[in-house]
């Protein structure tokens, strides 16, 4: 699939890609987005960048993007641009122009060390130090037909462990106290779909 491609399925409600863990990415950063008191229009923007985080990954093939245990370096370099590539398809369309750079940011780590362009602290934007503890936290807690989480324990052990090098620490703070209450890698409402912007109006997946 090209990026034409993969932006007119999302224009058309029926993006193939999309999958359980867009869904509690975008559930996650929604709620903790909440706890944290952001505006309507941020969590608007956290809603769609969640949904459509992994888009820029139609540019990787699946036998990288499915690999059972480590990538190599050649690997790992085609998967940090799935960030570039997704905030490329979704600037071509001027109403996602706010979530293609939340989605631009959502690897930079709190360090400066992330990727793509290396940003630190408060540099990185707000909204995508709150999609990376989300995408962090449902990437450590459900199951890929390819391989097994490591768990809730787990996930929460490394977010703290990681809080201050790679996550923000008050947003890994705020995370942890609505953690207890998230579902994890099962169920997920489709409620959150109902009032996405004219044109992308999500179709339950199948
Ligand atoms: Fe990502």
């Amino acid at each position: 699939m090209n990026k034409v491609q993969a932006l007119s399925e999302v224009m058309a409600g029926q993006p193939s890609w999309m999958d359980g863990h867009s869904i509690r990415v975008m559930e996650y950063a929604v709620a903790t987005g909440k706890a944290l008191g952001l505006s309507a229009k941020s969590i608007e923007t956290l809603r769609l960048a969640g949904l459509l985080h992994d888009i820029g990954k139609v540019d990787t093939c699946a036998s990288v993007l499915e690999k059972r245990g480590g990538l190599t370096n050649s690997e790992f370099e085609l998967v940090k641009l799935h960030p570039v590539h997704g905030a490329e398809i979704l600037c071509k369309s001027d109403t996602l122009l706010r979530v293609a750079n939340v989605i631009r940011h959502h690897h930079e780590r709190y360090d400066g060390t992330g990727y793509p362009d290396g940003l630190k602290g408060d540099f990185i934007p707000f909204l995508s130090r709150v999609l990376y503890v989300a995408d962090a936290y449902d990437s450590m807690t459900a199951d890929r037909p390819y391989r097994k989480a490591p768990g809730k324990d787990y996930a929460v052990s490394e977010l703290i462990r990681c809080s201050g090098t790679q996550f923000d620490p008050a947003i890994v703070m705020e995370f942890l106290k609505i953690a207890g209450s998230l579902p994890f890698g099962q169920e997920y409402s489709m409620d959150c779909l109902a009032s996405l912007p004219p044109g992308l109006n999500f179709k339950k997946p199948v």
